[in-house]
């Protein structure tokens, strides 16, 4: 069954990019991609991924070559350039209704939420977070993007060290709506 993970690098104190966007503070650092939690063997069982606008910026100048094979969805409310090679699909649809057509599209797979953070609350906010995997580098940044901008109950399901990094994968706690 399709799970829909936020998958991303943080700071220790909750940052995944410093204020003018740099992962130079993460990208650096050593990590064995088919290590503990490391990204090949995750990227291995997604089905469809979500990004959103300034994420999907940084890739394009920064790492073109990054975009996953499959379908992905950009959130954005502008005409952005797209990728050449990418299957993207630019969208500012209500994000249940997409979320309904990526897990379609994954075909059993994973849904892969790359951030932002509060993209990846949007799907919280819904009920259709099922986990949150964070690599953990051993850095403080005091400001920046912030990891997961809201109030997000989690069950610590797995943690490993890879290279310079602590991994933690978590369960996204559903609480009751109140009455
Ligand atoms: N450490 C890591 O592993 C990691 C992972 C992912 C990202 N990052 C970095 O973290 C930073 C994240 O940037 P960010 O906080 O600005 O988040 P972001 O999600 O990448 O971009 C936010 C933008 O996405 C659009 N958006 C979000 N929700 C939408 C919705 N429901 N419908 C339509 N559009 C929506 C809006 O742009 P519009 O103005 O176009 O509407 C919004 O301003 C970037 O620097 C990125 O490179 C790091």
């Amino acid at each position: 069954m399709s799970r829909t993970v936020y998958y991303t690098g943080t700071s220790l104190d909750g940052f995944i990019a410093t204020v003018d966007h740099s992962l130079d503070w993460l990208v650096s650092r050593d990590n064995d991609p088919d290590g503990a939690m490391g990204y090949d063997g995750f990227i291995a069982g997604v089905g469809a991924v979500a990004m959103g606008a300034t994420t999907y910026t940084w890739v394009r100048d920064h790492d073109p070559g990054w975009v996953p094979e499959g379908p992905t969805w950009v959130f954005t409310h502008r005409d952005l350039p797209a990728l050449p090679g990418a299957d993207l699909r630019f969208t500012a649809a209500d994000v249940a209704q997409v979320h309904a057509e990526m897990v379609a599209a994954a075909g059993g797979k994973d849904v892969y939420v790359v951030g932002g953070g509060d993209l990846a609350g949007q799907f919280a906010d819904l009920g259709l977070l099922d986990e949150v995997v964070v690599a953990i580098a051993p850095v403080t940044l005091g400001a920046g993007a912030p990891l997961l901008p809201r109030r997000v109950e989690l069950e610590v399901l797995e943690c490993a060290r890879n290279g310079e990094f602590v991994c933690v994968r978590y369960a996204v706690r559903r609480t009751p709506t109140a009455a």
